[in-house]
């Protein structure tokens, strides 16, 4: 078994790129039966949901759906700061939209609710979250994605696009904290 090495942390395997690919198929024909006939706005939330957004989006294979990206960042390290910064990056009207916003992880969800609530105010027609990873055990808030990749335990992980302290985001599978296994 190949284990990664960050921030003097050892990480293991956890999901392979392959099984990431099939997971991703599957959300996205799940998006396009619900709103294949929406024009949907799909609203990756930088940089975590990155690389997951750019597959998804051309899974999805929805002529006229649009995608932007914006930014709203709360986590320092491995744990939760709790603290929330503002909506960056959305130049777009989303009024009488349907919206997807296009998260890495649902961990909390105090993210996704703060979110979902200042993207609520500029009137869109519908938003849908859709996130690779949920956290069901973590969760703090009612905020159960409507499209989930894997539900997965409470443990810290990283690649295809999520990171320790910004690193490890290019990596193809997604591998798990030793220690947390
Ligand atoms: P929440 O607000 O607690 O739901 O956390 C959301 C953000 O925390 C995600 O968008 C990630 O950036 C980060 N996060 C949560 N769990 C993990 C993890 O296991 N690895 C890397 N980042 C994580
Ligand atoms: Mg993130």
């Amino acid at each position: 078994m190949e284990t990664v090495t960050f921030n003097g942390l050892t990480f293991e395997p956890y999901l392979k790129q392959d099984e990431i690919a099939k997971q991703v198929q599957r959300v996205a024909e799940e998006i396009r039966r619900d709103h294949g006939d929406d024009n949907p706005l799909f609203l990756c939330v930088l940089n975590g949901a990155a690389i997951f957004a750019a597959d998804l989006f051309r899974a999805c294979e929805i002529a006229g759906s649009e995608i932007s990206f914006i930014r709203f960042k709360s986590y320092e390290g491995t744990s939760s700061t709790g603290t929330v910064k503002q909506v960056m990056g959305l130049d777009e009207n989303i009024e009488g939209r349907t919206v997807i916003i296009v998260e890495d992880i649902v961990d909390t969800g105090v993210t996704a609710e703060q979110l979902i609530k200042v993207l609520g105010e500029k009137h869109p027609k519908t938003i849908k979250l859709a996130s690779l990873l949920f956290k069901p055990e973590s969760l703090k808030t009612a905020m159960r994605p409507d499209y989930i990749g894997f539900s997965i335990p409470p443990k810290f992980i990283i690649g295809y696009g999520l990171d320790i302290d910004g690193k490890a985001r290019n990596l193809r599978d997604i591998f798990i904290l030793q220690q947390d296994k």
